[in-house]
Formats: structure tokens, C-alpha cells, sequence
């Protein structure tokens, strides 16, 4: 079984598409950390992350080895990795250099351990729509901006990254602007998609009404 979870930042991606994966037994990919791992690479190549060129060279150069080892470092989720990875997630050639190693993926899924796994959780903004168009259940989680820029700052707050909600939230609503009005990949949901507003549920509420819809197309579709 493949799920695709799409949606904007901070909407619970993450945390519905990891608790979907432990439930069905399947392997997670995040796939903003291909583009955080060239964002951050960029940075610490002390190259400029608008340079599409340059950008794309290392977004070739990705292996799955490098990506973890990039994720360990302290900016790969911080504020500074964020707006490194909108901007090169905006640039073409640096998304058709990533999408291979994303779809691949599904041929092949592993578990962090490397055991084989039978299906993938995808969690991603254009994983419904451009990296699996055929996955059998497809989300669009999504939630109010306030919301969103609230979660994230407490995550930071958790851990121990200093910032301020009213930053957090300005970061989010600039990223929200990038990333839905730029050419490659805006943020939309696919047409077959079943969008989920988070903004006054908690995560306990979302998983609730994943697993019915994924429950209900199951036994209709016999997958
Ligand atoms: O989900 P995230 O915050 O880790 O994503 C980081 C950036 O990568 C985000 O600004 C948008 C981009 N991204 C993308 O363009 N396509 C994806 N499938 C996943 C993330």
C-alpha cells in the first residue's frame, strides 16, 4: 500500500504519516528532507541556494547515506535550513534531480533498520501528485497559518532552538507565499486527494480519521 500526505508546513504531516506507517507496518519517507539536505549542503558549501546550476549538481550527487548525515546537523530543520530548502525546492532542475531517488524508493522500501518493508508512507507537498500519482490513499492535511507557525515554534521551543512565534509565523506565511505561487511544484492538492483541516483537531482526531478513510477504501477497493 502506498499513502501520500501532502499539505503545507507544519500542518501534521509528520506526525499522521509516521503514526500511519507504524500502523500499517510501512516505511516513512519525508520527502523535505531531500530538499533540506541540499538546502543545508548549499550553506555549508558556502554557495548561494538561488543558483538553480549548482543546486541541481549536489541535488544529483544525493544518496540516502548523505541525507542522514546532513539531518544530523543543527540548522537541517532550523529556520535558516527551512528557508535554504524552500528556496532551492523551488528551482526545476533541482526537483527533477530528486525525483528518481523519491520514486525509487517505493520499488525498493526499506525501514530505518534497512528490513524490507511492503509499502511507503510518503510525506511531501507534490507526493500525491508528481512523486506517486498512483498511491491508493491520498491526504492533504492542511491548518489555519496561526496554527501552523504555533506548532512549529513549540517544536523549536522543545528543542531547546531559540526563536519567537511572531518570527515563526512570518517565516510561515513568507513559505506559504513561495511555495503556492512558484511555477515547479505549487502547493495544491491532487484531484483524487481527501483534504483534512487540522487547525481544531489534535493528532489523536487526524490519525482517527485517516485510518477510517484508508479502512473504508480498503474494503472497497480490496487492496
Ligand atoms: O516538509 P518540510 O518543511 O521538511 O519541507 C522543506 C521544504 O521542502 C519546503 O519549503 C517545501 C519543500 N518540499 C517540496 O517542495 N516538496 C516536497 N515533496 C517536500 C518538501
Amino acid at each position: 500500500m502506498i499513502i501520500t500526505i501532502d499539505g503545507p508546513a507544519a500542518a501534521g504531516k509528520g506526525t499522521l504519516g509516521t503514526a500511519l506507517a507504524e500502523r500499517y507496518r510501512l516505511a516513512y519517507f519525508d520527502t523535505g528532507m531531500v530538499y533540506r539536505a541540499v538546502g543545508l549542503e548549499m550553506i555549508l558549501e558556502g554557495l548561494d541556494v538561488h543558483n538553480e546550476e549548482k543546486a541541481a549538481a549536489l541535488a544529483a550527487k544525493l544518496t540516502f547515506v548523505k541525507m542522514i548525515k546532513l539531518s544530523r546537523q543543527k540548522d537541517f530543520r532550523s529556520d535558516v535550513g527551512s528557508r535554504a530548502a524552500s528556496i532551492v525546492s523551488a528551482h526545476p532542475q533541482v526537483r527533477a534531480a530528486l525525483l528518481k531517488m523519491q520514486q525509487d524508493f517505493a520499488l525498493n522500501p526499506t525501514f530505518a533498520d534497512g528490513c524490507p518493508a511492503e509499502g511507503v508512507v510518503y510525506d511531501g507537498r507534490d507526493t500525491g501528485t508528481v512523486v506517486c500519482p498512483q498511491a491508493e490513499i491520498k491526504l492533504f492535511v492542511t491548518a489555519g497559518p496561526e496554527v501552523r507557525a504555533k506548532r512549529r515554534y513549540d517544536e523549536f521551543r522543545q528543542k531547546g532552538i531559540e526563536t519567537e512565534y511572531e518570527k515563526v509565523l512570518a517565516d510561515m506565511i513568507a513559505r506559504d507565499k513561495r511555495d503556492s505561487e512558484r511555477t515547479a511544484a505549487p502547493l495544491k492538492p491532487a484531484e483524487d486527494a481527501v483534504i483534512f483541516d487540522t487547525s481544531e483537531l489534535n493528532a489523536a482526531e487526524v490519525m482517527a480519521k485517516a485510518v477510517a478513510l484508508i479502512e473504508e477504501k480498503k474494503s472497497k477497493n480490496g487492496f
